[in-house]
């Protein structure tokens, strides 16, 4: 069973992206963690090549793996820090970019005319997002929706109010980050059965 998680800050001291670690980490399964910073991901232009081309995007850029590791994952967490009140640009990119695999002939119909298939349906997903305070409904309802989109089970959802502090001194954030990832493990063992 293999858990990606996907760490949507650019920051290298990110709270987002720990908490992203910690969730895998207690799912006690093999996991990749991808840090959207350390990728070069362009926005989609729209062009719907990927549609007419079994799912291959034209843009030549990190997605190409990313589209690979998505397919392959047993389980998604996926972490955005919160901007403006919704999930940062980045993030938002990455989701966008992930229309192409619909489009690979794999999953269950849309159930829509021309909008592919779902090849995510079913993988268990967990949600991350950090704020100061203010505005984490909405980029975790955006994140929410990105699973429903792909019929994903969502197995958490942890909107966490962090400030300016380093989450490996808040311990409520820890745990409910490990509760995330045991909950992840036991999604993960009923599947294997
Ligand atoms: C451009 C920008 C926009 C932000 N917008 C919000 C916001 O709308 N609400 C909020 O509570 N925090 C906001 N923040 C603070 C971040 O959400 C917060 O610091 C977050 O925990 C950073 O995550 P990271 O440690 O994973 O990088 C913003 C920060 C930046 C840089």
């Amino acid at each position: 069973m293999k858990v990606l998680g996907i760490c949507g800050s650019y920051r290298s001291e990110s709270n987002t992206n720990n908490i992203v670690k910690r969730v895998a980490e207690s799912a006690n399964s093999d996991f990749e963690l991808v840090y959207l910073g350390k990728t070069k991901i362009k926005p989609c232009t729209g062009c719907l090549s990927c549609a007419m081309n079994e799912g291959n995007c034209i843009l030549d850029d990190s997605m190409r793996e990313l589209y690979e590791k998505l397919i392959a994952a047993d389980a998604i967490i996926l972490g955005s820090p919160t901007f403006r009140e919704d999930v940062t640009g980045a993030v938002k990119c990455f989701i966008d970019r992930t229309i192409a695999i619909y489009y690979r002939g794999i999953g269950p119909d849309s159930g829509e005319p021309y909008t592919g298939k779902r090849p995510l349906a079913g993988k268990p997903g967990v949600a991350v997002t950090t704020t100061a305070g203010v505005g984490s409904d909405r980029a975790v309802e955006t994140l929410r929706l990105y699973f429903e989109i792909n019929r994903m089970k969502v197995i958490a959802l942890l909107p966490e109010v962090v400030g300016i502090n380093n989450i490996d001194d808040m311990p409520d954030v820890i745990a409910r980050a490990e509760a995330a990832g045991k909950k992840l493990e036991k999604e993960l063992t009923k599947t294997k059965l």
